[in-house]
């Protein structure tokens, strides 16, 4: 079959992708293994979907990793994800630096151990002037979170009188998000099937394009994330506009 990739419109490729990497555990299941296996396994995803972006032209891939909320598993689980973080650091750093892969993160750092944030910063420090595909990883985010730390800091702003509160607009309150100075993705994908957001990115999907899909992370290639881009350019964006106002 075709791949999607020859049937994308070079010219309209979004500059923004974000994923929610869901299924890892049922993906294990259905191999009679441990949860752990599918979170093991959902590396490869990442990293076949880190290169499709990129050879694509995609600016920005923010991937959901670790939740708010997922710190609520069982601590054996969540100790594993983050030893599988730094080693998932150590084996692709290499691969992400030939490939000109710049990396940032979002969410509450200094809730991840010391380890997690060592190499994390290590690894961010040695790829910062790669010029290619911004990788983010939202890791300990949640929208909410961010969203409230946003509000507390233009209230202490405020305060201090560095702004006054009719200067407040979705401008400015978006500089005081996470993801100040990276645009919104036009497209959010899903896998395994769930349809929902999971307190990811709410004020930066306002408009974006949505895309679920059955498949489990760990089966989720850079062939899947062409297909997506593919159904996204084919759907018609009108921010609130009739579609005789989009030609005009
Ligand atoms: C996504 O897979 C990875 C994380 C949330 C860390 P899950 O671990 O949520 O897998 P399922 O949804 O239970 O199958
Ligand atoms: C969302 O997946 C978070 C990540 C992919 C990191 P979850 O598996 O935690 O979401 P819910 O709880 O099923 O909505
Ligand atoms: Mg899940």
């Amino acid at each position: 079959m075709e791949s999607f990739r020859n049937k994308l419109d070079k010219n309209r490729i979004p500059k923004h992708v974000a994923i929610i990497m869901d299924g890892n555990g049922r993906w294990a299941e259905k191999h009679g293994k441990a949860r752990v296996f599918g979170h093991e396994n959902g590396v490869e995803s990442v990293r076949s979907v880190v290169e499709g972006a990129g050879e694509i032209g995609v600016k920005h891939l923010t991937l959901y990793a670790f939740s708010t909320e997922n710190w609520l598993r069982p601590k054996p689980e969540v100790e594993a994800l983050m030893e599988l973080l730094v080693h998932a650091i150590d084996n692709e750093t290499e691969l992400l630096m030939k490939n000109n892969v710049r990396l940032s993160t979002i969410g509450d750092l200094s809730k991840m151990p010391v380890k997690v944030k060592e190499k994390l910063n290590g690894c961010i420090n040695f790829l910062k002037d790669n010029t290619g595909l911004n990788l983010i990883l939202a890791l300990s985010y949640s929208s909410k979170w961010e969203i409230i730390k946003a509000v507390q800091n233009i209230s202490q702003d405020s305060i201090e009188g560095k702004i006054k509160p009719e200067m407040i607009n979705d401008k400015l309150f978006e500089e005081y998000l996470n993801t100040a100075e990276i645009p919104d993705p036009e497209l959010m994908i899903r896998t395994s099937g769930e349809f929902r957001i999971s307190n990811f990115l709410l004020w930066q999907i306002a408009y974006s394009e949505l895309f679920f899909t059955e498949k489990l992370w760990p089966d989720f290639r850079k062939e899947d994330l062409f297909e997506a881009i593919f159904d996204f350019q084919n759907r018609e964006r009108r921010f609130g506009k009739t579609r005789e106002q989009l030609t005009m």
